[in-house]
């Protein structure tokens, strides 16, 4: 294979976004999408305006503030998508519609109770209708690994003749095997007689665990773009994981032949950002980025590692961001030690965030002996939580033990007030007293449907990290925060989703009011 380039469109901030429960507000999607710009990815899809006001704004949002990669908008073929993720894409120096449409015969029965005729129709009227409004479109049709082989041929090379500059193959329920999917994008290579006016792309879902395998195997055949999320996060199993694809394509150049413009060493920080922001855990084994990933354990391997790098090691962990030298800082450290640091993990950050961000540093240098990448990553998003917060914690006092009845004390400051409010409670144990407390102090009573704790590094005065889910009046929120207390970080996490809560709350009427 020659030496070109895949382009990789990254689809975090849309299909990832679909995950359940990890949804993100504008503010998180578009730091994001900063982070996706230095890791240099080709696309970001950057969210369905149609979808939703927030969703708009998100897509607009970015389309202004984002500069380098082409920002694309979902839509599905239907004239007021079209008009919505036109609008939304509209300010970006490089845009993209993407238009969807399902094909296959299960979905042109049940869902869209369609003959082929109306959906080939359809499909060519949207993409020529589309096309008035920007010169980069793509085509998906939906259900793809699902479709006969003659219609996906016929739509392709209609879609390409409407003036679809990409046309997507989704494998959206994960139903594709490596082989025949790899067979299906010969074929549109061999068969469709216009497809040198296009670029080929794969998009592949997880249900089987193949979406990477499948991507791949649609790379070998042709394809030169790769739709994938940060984490493999998405819809059910996820999409194909970026971090997989990028990696196998670099490690295994020998064999494909292929290169992509990542900034490979950017993906840690890329995916710690995209799992603290969705409240989506990496699993310690995750390939890639897992925190086990390079780790050795087994004695012979150690040995084999120590004698020589490449008997156990296809990477260099810092290739993908883990970085040399883990330990990092101290409570002696200075500011310039602290800002090389951010800046080695990808975080350019502004003066006046400087000083505060070295402040927060100091004060956990205090209380911690050893501070780590991890920890330094941690720091970051918890002054970027901040942001959300609406009540801050004051003081807090909690009992429990064995044959008490646990309760918490708190106080609580609204911002931008001066006015404490302290309340008590009890409860079944002390995060449930504190939780009571809260809700007491707030007003706003939510309900817990996911709790998790972990220590962020290792050693017993390790930072803990709470992430955890409420719902509250049927708007389901995320909220996260660290500290080495975790009674506190479970608190702070808490008033974090409470924060995004109550805004949500209030951008709801400003825009039932047209504000
Ligand atoms: O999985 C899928 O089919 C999709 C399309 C919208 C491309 O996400
Ligand atoms: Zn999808």
């Amino acid at each position: 294979m020659s030496d070109e380039r895949i382009i990789i469109f990254d689809t975090t901030l849309r299909d990832g976004e679909q995950s359940p429960g990890a949804s993100l507000n504008t503010r998180e999607k578009l730091e994001i999408a900063r982070q996706l710009t230095l890791l240099k990815v080709d696309i970001i899809e950057a969210g369905f305006p149609i979808a939703s006001p927030g969703d708009f704004e998100a897509v607009q949002e970015i389309a202004r503030e984002v500069e380098g990669p082409t920002i694309a908008g979902l839509a599905r073929c239907l004239k007021k998508d079209i008009d919505r993720a036109a609008a939304a894409v509209d300010p970006a120096a490089r845009k993209r519609i993407h238009l969807f449409l399902a094909t296959s015969e299960i979905h042109r029965k049940f869902k869209l109770k369609k003959a082929q005729k109306e959906i080939l129709k359809q499909a060519v009227e949207m993409v020529e209708y589309a096309k008035q409004f920007c010169d980069d479109i793509e085509f998906s049709p939906e259900d793809a690994s699902r479709t006969e082989g003659d219609f996906l041929v016929e739509i392709i090379e209609a879609t390409i003749a409407a003036g679809a500059t990409t046309v997507n193959i989704p494998d959206t329920v994960g139903y594709a095997l490596p082989g025949p999917f790899g067979e299906t994008i010969a074929r549109l290579v061999s068969d469709v007689p216009n497809i040198d006016q296009a670029v080929i792309s794969v998009h592949c879902h997880n249900d089987l665990g193949l979406a990477v395998a499948n991507s791949l195997a649609g790379v070998v055949n042709g394809a030169r773009q790769v739709e994938c999320t940060i984490n493999g996060i998405g819809e059910r199993a996820g999409n194909a994981s970026l971090e997989e694809i990028v990696m196998a394509l670099k490690t295994r150049k020998d064999y494909y032949g292929l290169e992509t413009k990542i900034e490979t060493r950017r993906i840690l920080t890329t995916s710690r950002m995209v799992s603290n922001l969705t409240g989506l855990f990496v699993q310690r084994n995750k390939a890639i980025v897992g925190q086990n990933a390079f780790a050795h354990e087994a004695g012979i391997h150690q040995d084999g590692i120590l004698k020589e790098r490449t008997t156990y090691e296809i990477m260099h962990p810092e290739d993908v961001g883990f970085s040399d030298t883990n330990l990092v800082l101290g409570k002696h450290s200075g500011r310039h030690a602290f800002r090389e640091r951010l800046l080695k993990l990808g975080f350019e950050v502004s003066e006046e965030d400087l000083n505060s961000l070295f402040d927060a540093f100091k004060v956990l240098a205090d209380k911690k002996k050893e501070i780590y990448d991890e920890d330094l990553i941690a720091l970051i998003e918890e002054d970027f939580a901040h942001v959300d917060e609406t009540f801050e914690l004051v003081r807090m006092h909690t009992t429990s033990g064995i044959d008490v009845t646990p309760t918490a004390t708190i106080k609580l400051q609204r911002i931008g007030t001066n006015e404490p409010i302290e309340d008590a409670a009890v409860g079944d144990g002390p995060v449930d007293a504190i939780y009571n407390t809260i809700d007491r102090i707030t007003g706003v009573n939510c309900r817990l449907l996911d709790y998790q704790i972990r220590a962020i590094t290792r050693g017993k005065d390790a930072l803990g990290e709470v992430s955890l889910r409420v719902e509250h009046e049927g708007i389901e929120m995320h909220g996260r925060a660290s500290s080495t207390d975790i009674l506190e970080a479970s608190a702070r996490a808490y008033l974090n989703a409470i924060g995004k809560i109550v805004r949500q709350q209030n951008k709801e009427v400003g825009d039932s009011q047209g504000v």
